[in-house]
């Protein structure tokens, strides 16, 4: 292997993990020392508060995961089994999923080819008697077009679930992922640019919906039924709580989020940079949006021969983690194929992600930019 071409310290570079620094340990040790007894849900309730700060909303609920975040919201907004949910069919299995735990139909629309993001025409073009929510999943970071998404929602009477689950810190006109449609999710897995380990949030402005998913979320028990007493419910609910100790590491990573969400940014833009020369398309920033970069992403020109195999093998020999873009959800074997969804079926196969955690080293994310140049050089 060429001189240069070695990973700096000869370590693996993971495609992500989470920014720890002393605040993050403070506050786990914290939690976990003292965080017990009637203190149990006093770094939930700083992390909600502050969640809701960040992202200028009334109202903010700790989960588990953002999938168990999606599943209550769609359950708050009253979809039951037999309604039709309009989603994109590029997208983590995690946004169609909850629709099928209920017995909802997803109705799989393709995607917009710059933004990779929910087309809001073919929205359009899917909507039946049956239809009731559109969630809109922005992708990699980048942003749906909400404003189309919204006035469709009015135009037709239905709500809009953003999944946010990858974008948190982008902006859309000046107003936060998440704080834009009727109710929304994030998630906070290792990978993501802020963390807990596992973990979500439900976010939402509308406080009929925040105060049925309170009730869903905590196994079906409501503090305002006038029966209410310990113990005592009249519904089944569900159990998507996150713990104290990750709303600590929650709390550490929000007090950052500028500071996160800026070293992202820079990650990208250097890749960019590097990679300026290779034909292709990366995450889209329309002069209206802030692109918080979760993950830098390259769909690579018709033009350039590529085999997404070859590459993951030839970067794993030069020890860097990169990921495959999603497979459109309608090719997995438990979905009708939609081949009439062209843009989401053509992307997938032509594109990939890049690693992009807040402690990567330029000279690192140069190595990587190398590396890729080298596999399509040696390929094209
Ligand atoms: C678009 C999208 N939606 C939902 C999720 C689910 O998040 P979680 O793993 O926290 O359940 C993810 C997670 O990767 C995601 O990428």
């Amino acid at each position: 292997m060429d001189k240069a071409l070695v990973s700096p310290q000869n370590k693996l570079i993971y495609i992500n993990k989470p920014s720890i620094t002393q605040l993050e340990i403070e506050y786990v040790n914290d939690a976990i020392t003292n965080g017990w007894g009637d203190k149990c849900y006093d770094y939930i309730y700083k992390f909600e508060k502050s969640f809701s700060d960040y992202l200028q909303v009334k109202h903010s609920m700790t989960t588990g995961s953002c999938t168990g975040a999606i599943h209550v919201a769609l359950m708050a907004m009253g979809i039951k089994a037999g309604d039709e949910v309009i989603v994109p069919d590029l997208t983590w299995i995690a946004s169609v999923a909850p629709i099928k735990y209920i017995g909802a139909t997803p109705v799989f629309v393709d995607v917009l080819e710059e933004t990779w993001c929910i087309d809001p025409q073919k929205i359009e073009q899917a909507i039946t008697p049956k239809t009731k929510a559109i969630i809109a999943v922005h992708l990699y970071g980048n942003m749906c077009e909400m404003d189309e998404i919204m006035a469709l929602s009015k135009k037709h009477n239905l709500l809009v679930l953003e999944d946010a689950a990858e974008a948190l810190g982008s902006e859309y006109k000046n107003k936060k992922a998440g704080s834009l449609g009727d109710i929304a999710a994030f998630s906070f897995h290792g990978t993501k640019t802020f963390s807990t380990g596992e973990g979500g949030m439900l976010v939402t402005n509308n406080i009929k919906l925040y105060e049925r998913s309170k009730v869903i979320n905590d196994h079906g028990r409501d503090p305002k039924d006038p029966e209410s007493k310990m113990f005592w419910m009249r519904e089944y609910g569900y159990k998507y709580k996150m713990s104290n100790m990750q709303a600590a590491m929650g709390c550490a990573q929000i007090s950052r989020a500028q500071e996160l969400v800026n070293r992202k940014r820079q990650i990208f833009a250097l890749y960019k940079e590097l990679l300026k020369d290779v034909k292709g398309q990366i995450n889209a920033e329309p002069s209206y949006v802030i692109n918080s970069c979760w993950l830098p992403t390259f769909v690579f020109d018709k033009i350039i021969k590529f085999d997404r195999e070859a590459f993951f093998k030839f970067m794993a020999e030069r020890k860097i983690n990169s990921r495959p873009f999603f497979y459109p959800i309608t090719t997995l074997p438990m979905f009708d194929r939609k081949p009439e969804n062209t843009v989401s079926y053509d992307i997938y196969h032509r594109a990939i992600n890049l690693p992009s955690y807040h402690d990567l080293t330029d000279s690192e994310i140069k190595y990587v930019a190398e590396s890729l140049k080298e596999f399509l050089a040696k390929n094209n």
